[in-house]
């Protein structure tokens, strides 16, 4: 993990030609000195240095493309280390009765919120599902993302868990972007039951169920997750669906602290998680316990936005050792799927610095999910996910907001422009 207030935030590459059976990324700097980013052909960066080195080096080599990067910014692919990208049912009617000053809780016993979605989302198809994931996440791509971390949850049984988890594999197998996927059957309750009937449900039924398929190799989940909430699941309850989890090999990664105080993260730290999200209520006692696991602290600046939260304590976080990253938490409540905003809204409402919500975004998000060795930087070894910006300084994707189209020239996926 790259702690934030540590880190090289911006590795700007400059470049001149190269070559090899390879991509090339180049970046052209104005006082000429320039950087190769050298891409091969099995999508993994073999090697990066200045121009007039790698043009020797590299002279006798096949060059199959070269991206000429002149002028411009080349970033790491962006993370976004928390998703619900899997349903059917957006809840657009749900945004006047917030503005109106529901909360999230309110519509959620009124049996609106996640109900909602779950009522359609039983009701989808895995094609339907499918395609509607697709067209999210080639637009999460287009706005730089190269790996995104998925959760089911919307299907709260086993049959419809499972089908969402289906569709993430469908999606990994099919489509330019890294999945990281999360099983979530405890992320509301069910209507029909009680917290403790639907604990049980997720111990006796669903994890097993999940794991037998992992077993099979028919999905590949890495994480479980829990909305650990009052009014939701307690701490009790919650624990023993993560400790169910870790027995059965999982990464424990959930949501804490983001309405009410409950020492949510004061339990996950004791189990170990490897990341938690929210932490809009975290405690002093929390920030400590993460800070000495480590574990990630996932911060979600539109939910914070758009249901008027406290602010999570983000600098006290970062100056206390605490890793930030970041996540976008799309879904039918924070219908938001772009980095860049996020990372512009991290910076504005909880005063991230520009370099920490560009290391939040890439080398912090991956180490969330546990990805950190292939992914959230340029460096030899990792895959080669780029983002080269229509721009001289890699800041004007955080400064120039919502048309984010015009700042992103392209997104390489392990060397393809995609
Ligand atoms: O992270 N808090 C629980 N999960 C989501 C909301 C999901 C939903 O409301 O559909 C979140 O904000
Ligand atoms: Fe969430």
């Amino acid at each position: 993990v790259r702690v934030v207030s540590d880190a090289d935030p911006c590795r700007e590459y400059l470049a001149g030609p190269a070559q090899e059976n390879c991509t090339l990324a180049i970046l052209e700097e104005e006082n000429g000195i320039g950087l190769s980013i050298i891409i091969d052909q099995e999508g993994f960066i073999a090697d990066i240095g200045y121009d007039d080195v790698m043009e020797l080096k590299y002279k006798n080599h096949l060059v199959e493309k070269i991206i000429d990067a002149s002028g411009r910014s080349v970033l790491p692919g962006l993370v976004d280390a928390h998703t619900h990208p899997v349903w059917a049912g957006d809840r657009v009617h749900e945004f006047s009765m917030k503005l109106a000053g529901a909360s999230y809780m309110d519509i959620y016993e009124a049996g609106g919120g996640i109900h909602f979605t779950v009522n359609h989302t039983r009701k989808a198809s895995e094609d339907e599902l499918y395609n509607l994931l697709k067209e999210r996440l080639m637009r999460m791509l287009a706005n730089g993302t190269v790996l995104v971390e998925g959760k089911s949850g919307y299907g709260l049984d086993t049959e419809n868990e499972i089908k969402m988890l289906r569709v993430l594999e469908r999606a990994k197998r099919e489509l330019p972007i890294d999945i990281s996927s999360t099983f979530c059957g405890a992320h509301a309750v069910p209507k029909n039951q009680t917290a403790e009937e639907a604990t049980q449900n997720v111990l006796t039924r669903q994890l097993p169920e999940v794991m037998r398929l992992q077993e099979l190799g028919e999905l590949h989940v890495d994480s479980i997750d829990v909305f650990c909430e009052k009014g939701v699941f307690d701490i009790d309850q919650s624990r023993k669906i993560l400790k169910a989890g870790r027995q059965a090999g999982l990464r424990l990664n959930f949501h804490a602290d983001e309405l009410t105080p409950i020492c949510g993260t004061e339990m996950g730290a004791a189990l170990g998680a490897e990341a938690m999200s929210h932490l809009e209520e975290i405690s002093q006692e929390g920030i400590t316990a993460m800070a000495v696991k480590p574990s990630v602290a996932v911060i979600l600046p539109t939910t914070a936005y758009l249901l008027r939260l406290n602010p999570p304590p983000v600098r006290k976080m970062i100056n206390q050792g605490v890793p930030v990253a970041l996540g976008s938490d799309f879904n039918p409540n924070a219908y938001c799927l772009s980095m860049p905003l996020v990372m512009n809204l991290a910076c504005v409402l909880f005063g991230m610095t520009l370099p920490e919500v560009l290391v939040a975004a890439t080398i912090n998000a991956a180490a969330a999910l546990g990805r950190q060795e292939t992914n959230g930087s340029l460096e030899v070894g990792k895959y080669g996910d780029l983002l080269i910006l229509n721009a001289p300084k890699w800041e004007h994707l955080i400064y120039q907001m919502g048309d984010i189209q015009q700042i992103i020239g392209q997104v390489v996926k392990r060397g393809r422009i995609v």
